[in-house]
């Protein structure tokens, strides 16, 4: 099977330097060791409260970065700005509620396509290529498919939620297959660990994976290049079998 990307989003390094308002740790001086230790891309999203990765952050990992710098951001003016300042490689468009704890679920494409449409032709003429992050559900993968995005991320959440339901695997797997068939890049992510990966990692057009939360939980006990590794290493096994 082909290689799968790791990008590590990195937004939980900041996390803890914000929670004490210190000047460390320094997410580009982590997004240096994920890469030494095999990622392949480095992902940060810059919400719009401002909890963790700071404006300044996105500018110096989208210089410092030598993998390639996928930019998470909700579908705002300002935030469009900030990504045609910084040129990251690729931006993913989230949904964004202040309350919530983390991204809670994928775009809704059904509502206010235009401003997605407008948000992906601006990012596109400034060079950057685009990813809808979606719930596995056949009508929204062609959804985006219609507004001619690159590629999509299929939300992971549910299935992380209940990884012994079979039906939250299928319906991954179904999303996949059907989003790769119309011609769109299929990449996936949120909740993902070191023990529930291999299934998702196992999705043959799944060609890329964004990992964040549990590596750097995981990175307290064993370091952040071990934690690399060790996800790096569960995702290989997979699709080996
Ligand atoms: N993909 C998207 C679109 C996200 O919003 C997030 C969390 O910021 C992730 C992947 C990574 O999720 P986790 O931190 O749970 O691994």
């Amino acid at each position: 099977m082909t290689h799968q990307r790791l990008y590590i989003n990195i937004d939980h390094v900041a996390t803890l330097r914000q929670a004490r308002r210190a000047p460390y740790p320094d997410p580009v001086a982590a997004a240096r060791l994920c890469e030494e230790a095999g990622a392949d891309g480095i992902t940060a999203h810059l919400r719009e409260d401002r909890r963790h990765i700071q404006d300044a952050d996105v500018v110096a990992l989208a210089a410092g970065a030598r993998t390639p710098f996928n930019l998470e951001m909700a579908c705002t003016a300002e935030m469009v700005g900030i990504a045609l300042r910084c040129k990251p490689y690729q931006v993913t468009l989230v949904p964004e509620k202040r309350e919530e704890i983390t991204t809670e679920g994928g775009l809704d494409l059904r509502h206010d396509p235009a401003r997605v449409r407008a948000t992906v032709e601006r990012l596109r003429d400034g060079g950057i290529r685009t990813s809808l992050f979606i719930d596995p559900d056949r009508e929204q993968v062609e959804l985006a498919r219609a507004l001619d995005v690159a590629a999509i991320e299929l939300h992971t959440g549910t299935y992380c939620e209940r990884p012994d339901d079979p039906a939250t695997l299928a319906a991954l797997e179904q999303a996949a297959a059907h989003a790769a068939s119309l011609g769109l890049a299929v990449h996936a992510g949120h909740g993902l660990t070191v023990e529930n990966v291999g299934p998702v990692a196992s999705i043959t057009m799944c060609e890329e994976l964004n990992i964040g939360h549990s590596i750097v939980a995981r990175a307290v006990f064993v370091g952040l290049s071990e934690a690399v590794r060790d996800m790096r290493a569960a995702m290989d096994r997979a699709r080996a079998r």
